[in-house]
């Protein structure tokens, strides 16, 4: 079976709603470029199963478009950054450096790491001129997750800025599936995001603010704004990053060319999904094999958001290719849920709030205990007519999509990890979450206007036998 929709009720793609909407357009003189994939990060020293890594926030200029380069911020790299590549069972250390004029954090969206120092969200600033050393074992499957700057409330300035990298994880299953794995060749992160080009070519985020979410005008994937990437005719991998603020990305290819969808956010699919549509929201990632080998040498096959076209892959050379997804691909592990554990309710409001608050730095919202799973019943409490989608996101841990509304999951959140999920008006998503750490975690609304301006909340996970531990909670004013 081949999935010919979004899933999702198209009253709620965030082009019908005004606010602030922008059409994409690609602006004059800009040739196609070919597509940049994020060199990978060399460690700093590795001995057995330990690993340091050096990731500095840095500022830089970079060539978007002709003229004027634009000032952007980056780790390790003028833009975005390069991708760290982690293996399941490895212990990571990383020095986080922060050479920025202005203070920064680390966030490990999508990684199971401790909070709040390790998991670098707003309670763990690293100071301008300074650094930090954190360290973590990781010991979830493979899957992209990614790092992005967390200081609240600049997160979403700081991302326009540029501050988000990919951070793969990889594991002895991806190691043994069929599955195209070389990157760079026929592996590609492709990350999502939109940008406005201010006179000179420059950003300017506060000119640009808007509490609903800022839409770009202008597409910029992997910090490209009109790439091609030169493949063969054999099956490509691509791993969709949702890092836009506020844009959710209705892909689909020319000739509605099928992308057999293998993973979500933090692990592979149990079974692969066939489809021609894929919606991606702000923090997601979506990964797809799509097979060319239908095509010939000179042939182009564009990748679409709606109408607009954003990715040529041009196919260059012919290869043969016979390998075949397999039917199963991961086992997610599914913790049974004591049928006397509270079923906490969250509600996503209109004014940016969550359960009715505005975020909070020193008020902890809710407590789980450690390798207990629950069920969150999540809400978007939004009416149907003015509403959107909220991609609703949860830090330190991977949840499982249980139901929407009562009914069954998409074909595409079954079976899979996910830390981010979009709830429509008046829709309840079901959950079921479980931490593998302790510490307080953020979960809000990944728009990250909505997050700065408020829709964000705290989770204490809290160990049995250390039930009265403490932790640091900064507060906006002590920042
Ligand atoms: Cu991408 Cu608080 O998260
Ligand atoms: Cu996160
Ligand atoms: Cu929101």
């Amino acid at each position: 079976k081949v999935y010919t929709d979004y899933f999702y009720n198209s009253d709620d793609f965030d082009k019908n709603h005004g606010m602030g909407y922008k059409e994409l357009h690609i602006p004059e003189g800009v040739e196609a470029q070919p597509l940049i994939v994020p060199p990978v990060l060399e460690p700093d020293k590795q001995e057995y199963n330990d690993v340091w890594y050096t990731i500095e926030s840095q500022e830089g200029d970079f060539q978007f478009l002709p003229g004027k380069k634009t000032h952007t911020w980056g780790y390790n790299f003028p833009v975005l950054g390069k991708t760290m590549v982690l293996t399941k069972g490895q212990h990571v250390h990383v020095t986080l450096k922060n050479s920025l004029p202005e203070l920064t954090t680390y966030h490990w969206h999508g990684m199971e790491v401790s909070g709040p120092g390790n998991d670098g969200a707003c309670h763990s600033p690293v100071y301008p001129g300074e650094e930090k050393h954190i360290d973590f074992t990781v010991h979830q499957p493979a899957a992209l997750t990614w790092l992005h700057a967390h200081p609240c409330p600049s997160t979403a300035a700081q991302v326009w800025m540029g501050l988000a990298m990919g951070v793969v994880v990889t594991d002895a299953n991806e190691a043994q599936l069929p599955i195209p794995k070389t990157y760079g060749k026929d592996e590609f992160p492709i990350i999502l995001q939109d940008r406005i080009f201010h006179e000179d070519n420059q950003f300017d985020y506060k000119a640009d603010y808007n509490a609903m979410g800022i839409f770009g005008d202008t597409p910029v994937i992997n910090g490209v704004v009109r790439p091609y990437v030169d493949v063969t005719t054999q099956k490509v991998r691509l791993i969709f990053l949702g890092g836009s603020n506020r844009r959710e990305w209705r892909l689909h290819f020319s000739d509605d060319l099928v992308m057999t969808q293998i993973g979500g956010d933090d692990s592979f699919l149990e079974h692969p999904v066939k489809m021609t549509k894929v919606l991606i929201g702000p923090g997601e990632r979506q990964q797809v094999v799509v097979d060319f080998s239908n095509y010939k040498e000179g042939d182009v096959v564009n990748l679409y958001t709606d109408d607009f076209k954003l990715v040529e892959f041009r196919i260059h050379k012919y290869e043969k290719d016979d390998s075949v997804i397999p039917d199963t691909l991961f086992k997610p592990y599914d913790p049974v849920v004591n049928p006397n554990s509270p079923v906490p309710h969250v509600t996503m409001d209109n004014h940016n709030m969550i359960n009715g608050k505005l975020f909070s730095m020193q008020r902890i919202d809710m407590k789980q205990e450690l390798m207990t799973a629950e069920y969150w019943d999540v809400t978007n409490t939004n009416d149907k007519v003015n509403g959107m989608l909220h991609p609703f996101h949860i830090h330190g841990a991977h949840f499982l999509v249980v139901s929407r509304n009562g009914k069954d999951p998409y074909p595409n959140e079954q079976g899979v990890y996910k830390d981010t999920v979009e709830v429509a008006p008046q829709e309840t998503v079901r959950l079921k979450v479980y931490f593998q750490n302790t510490g307080v975690f953020m979960y809000h609304c990944h728009i990250i206007e909505h997050e700065d301006a408020g829709m964000m909340a705290q989770i204490q996970i809290v160990d049995p036998k250390d039930p009265d531990k403490k932790y640091d909670l900064m507060d906006m004013e002590t920042l």
